[in-house]
C-alpha cells in the first residue's frame, strides 16, 4: 500500500519547495543577519517546513517547539486554541520567528502571536509555507508565504489529515475517496 495512491493531485512538487525554501531562507538570513532569533516550530504540521528552513538560514539561531491543539480529524478550525506543549525557555526581549505549515482561518496564529507578544517577546515574525487567504477570519497576515494557494485541504511536506500523509515529500490533494473512508 503506498501513501501516493490517495493523491488526486501534486500541488506543490518537491523541487518547487526546495527553491522557494531556500528563498525564504535567504530573505531570513538577511533579516536576521548578526543576531540571534528563536526560531519556534510550531507542532506537528511545520516540523518537516522548520527542519529545511533553519538549515538555509546561516544566523546564529536557536531552536524551541510548541504545540497547540489542532482541528482533530476534521478540515476545518474550531477558532479555539489551546496550548498543549509550551516553550522549554524565557522569550523576554527575544525576537522570535514563529515558523507555521499554512494560515487558513488564522485564528491559531492570531492567538499564539498574542500569547507570545504577553509573555515579552520583542518582536513575532512570522513565515508560513502556506497561506490560503480566502479562508481568513482573523486580523492576521504573515511576514513572509511561500505560496498563496486556493482554498482547498491540502497534506504533504508536514501536513497532515487525520495525522497521516506528513511525509509525502510535496503538497497534494487527496481523493474525495479517502475522506469516506
Ligand atoms: P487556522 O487556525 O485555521 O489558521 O489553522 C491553522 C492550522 O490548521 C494549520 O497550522 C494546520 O495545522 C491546519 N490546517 C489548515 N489548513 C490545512 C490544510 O489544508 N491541510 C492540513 N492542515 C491544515
Ligand atoms: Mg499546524
Amino acid at each position: 500500500m503506498s501513501i501516493h495512491e490517495d493523491v488526486q493531485y501534486v500541488l506543490l512538487t518537491e523541487e518547487q519547495i526546495a527553491k522557494r525554501v531556500q528563498e525564504l531562507g535567504a530573505v531570513l538570513e538577511a533579516k536576521y543577519a548578526d543576531r540571534s532569533p528563536l526560531a519556534v516550530c510550531i507542532l506537528r504540521g511545520s516540523a518537516v517546513f522548520f527542519s529545511d528552513l533553519i538549515r538555509e538560514m546561516n544566523v546564529p539561531l536557536t531552536t524551541d517547539f510548541m504545540r497547540v491543539s489542532s482541528y482533530g480529524n476534521a478540515t476545518h478550525s474550531s477558532g479555539n486554541i489551546q496550548i498543549l506543549t509550551d516553550l522549554s525557555e524565557d522569550i523576554t526581549g527575544k525576537e522570535i520567528l514563529l515558523v507555521e505549515d499554512i494560515i487558513d482561518s488564522g485564528n491559531t496564529l492570531y492567538k499564539l502571536k498574542n500569547f507570545l507578544l504577553l509573555k515579552g517577546a520583542k518582536e513575532v515574525f512570522i513565515v508560513t509555507l502556506l497561506d490560503k487567504p480566502a479562508r481568513r477570519e482573523a486580523d492576521i497576515t504573515a511576514d513572509l508565504s511561500g505560496f498563496t494557494i486556493e482554498d482547498e485541504f491540502v497534506v504533504g511536506y508536514g501536513l497532515d489529515y487525520a495525522e497521516k500523509y506528513r511525509n509525502l515529500p510535496y503538497v497534494g490533494v487527496l481523493k474525495p475517496s479517502v475522506y469516506q473512508k
